[in-house]
Parts: structure tokens; sequence; C-alpha cells
């Protein structure tokens, strides 16, 4: 496990073993959070053959050259896994240089396990999990008996992440700031959303995670990819655009996650 504990960088880990739950559209929106509290941010996409984040940012780009405006954009690398693994070492020295560098650097990882993403979760401080709000999801965290609704075992994240621990504690590294945080929830109430958030809660004891029920489902994050904007610039004067109830409501859901994650 490489060495970075004497960098100044916070890094964020964005991870789980499960695809499509909003970990790269939350990478940027924590990105452009942190920049407007005048963090200096970079950004790597260990994800490079699907290439979200990366397509995200490059949609930002060209959305502010074609608008001539300026938003803040977070520095971005990129890397795709190789069937020889010959990137790693490069990968390696990236996160250590950007660590002396930057105030933070947020890691997106694919959703699933590959030599990158094993990598990744070499060096958190923060590790951030979206989980949506379906018992499939949970699958990530732990396995249920569906006649009693007991644990009958951890989940492959979970274990993961509990080995994970294990070795940053053995370097002397701090405790891990684990959060699990719901993305995509149903902003309807239901039975079935209220039995995974009570599981999260006593899961989140077991296996030391915090958990928050995050941001609701709402199209306006499908809708923002295309201009590579997030919620938090919408307000913007030189956007012109009009605030929905909606938008605001988004907007306050990613400022409380950010500051339930960075308490
Ligand atoms: N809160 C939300 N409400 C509605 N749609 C969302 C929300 N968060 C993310 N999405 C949408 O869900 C889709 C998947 O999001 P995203 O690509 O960020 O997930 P991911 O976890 O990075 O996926 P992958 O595992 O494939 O990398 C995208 O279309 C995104 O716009
Ligand atoms: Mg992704």
């Amino acid at each position: 496990m490489s060495d970075i504990s004497n960098s100044k960088a916070h890094i964020i880990v964005i991870g789980n073993e499960k695809g499509g739950t909003g970990k790269s559209t939350l990478a940027l929106h924590l990105a452009v959070k942190l920049m407007l509290e005048n963090f200096k941010i970079a950004v790597i996409d260990l994800d490079g053959r699907q290439g979200s984040l990366s397509k995200y940012i490059a949609n930002r780009r060209k959305f502010c050259n074609k608008n001539t405006i300026n938003l803040p954009t977070p520095v971005h690398y990129v890397f795709e896994p190789l069937p020889d693994e010959s990137n790693r070492q490069e990968v390696e020295k990236l996160i250590k240089e950007l660590s002396t560098k930057f105030d933070a650097v947020i890691i997106d990882t694919p959703g699933s396990k590959n030599y990158l993403f094993e990598l990744a979760h070499q060096y958190p401080h923060t590790l951030i999990t979206p989980i949506g709000d379906s018992l499939v999801d949970l699958a990530a965290i732990a396995d249920f008996d569906t006649d009693t609704g007991e644990i009958t075992h951890a989940g492959h994240y979970a274990e993961f992440v509990w080995d994970t621990k294990k070795k940053l504690a053995a370097k002397g590294l701090p405790y891990l700031n684990w959060v699990v945080c719901g993305n995509k929830i149903s902003p309807i109430r239901s039975n079935n959303k209220n039995i995974v958030f009570a599981k999260l809660e006593n899961l989140a004891k077991l296996y030391g995670f915090r958990f928050t029920p995050g941001l609701k489902d709402r199209v306006i994050y499908k809708e923002l990819f295309l201009d590579g904007l997030t919620v938090l610039d919408l307000a913007r004067e030189e956007l012109r655009r009009r605030m929905t109830i909606s938008h605001l409501a988004a907007k306050m859901e990613l400022n409380n996650l950010a500051e339930f994650i960075f308490p």
C-alpha cells in the first residue's frame, strides 16, 4: 500500500460494487461544491472505459466555451483498466503528486472490482458509497434472510471495505470516514424505502459507516449531464435559468449531504 500519510490533500473515493448508483454524478457535484468553498480540487476517473465522469466534465467545458462563461471545473485525469495493468504505477504516482498540490482529490471508481478499483481503495480518508433505496442495492452491504429479515452475511462490498479499513489502520492512517448515502431515492413514501433505511441504520453500527438518506430521484440530474452542469450551478445569474422548487430542493439536499460527509 502506498504511503500518502504526509500529503496535505484529503482523498475522497466514491465507491460501490454496484453499477449505476450515482457515483460519477456525485463525484462532479462534490468537486463543484468544494470548489465553491474555495478548495483546490482534482478528480481522477478510474472508470475510463465507461468514462461517465470524463464525459460529464468534457460537456461542462464545452458548455462554458460555447456560452463564454466560467464555471468551477476541477483538474481532471482519466485511466482505464489495461489487460497487463501497466498503468498501475502511473496512477499511484499521480495520486501521490496530486496529494501534495491540491486540497482534495476525488477518485471515481467503476461499479465492479478491478485492479484500479482496488488501488483507489488504498487511499481514502473519506469513502462515499451512494446506494439506491431497493433491497437489490442493499445486497452490496449485506444479505438478508427473506423470511426473518435477519442478516445472513456481509455483502461483498462491506467485506471489501472492512479489509480496507484494517489495512489503513495497520498503516497508522486516520480512521476511515465511510459514508453510505441514499441516491435516486423515491420521493414518495413507501414501505420498501422504510425497510431499506431501517436496515441501513442497523448496518451502520455493525460495519462502521454513517448513513444519510441523501439525494432524491430527480430528473434534473439526467438533464444536467448534457451541459455538464450541477444542481449547484443553476442559480447563477449568467445561466439565466428559472429555478423550480425541485431545483431548489435538489441544491439544498446536495448542500446537506456535503455537510453530513464533512461535519
Ligand atoms: N439523484 C438522482 N436522480 C435521478 N437520476 C440520477 C441521480 N443521480 C444520478 N442519476 C442518474 O443515474 C444515472 C447513473 O448515474 P451515474 O453514472 O452517476 O452512476 P454510476 O454509479 O457512476 O454508474 P456506473 O457504476 O455505471 O459508473 C445517470 O443517468 C445519472 O444522471
Ligand atoms: Mg460511474
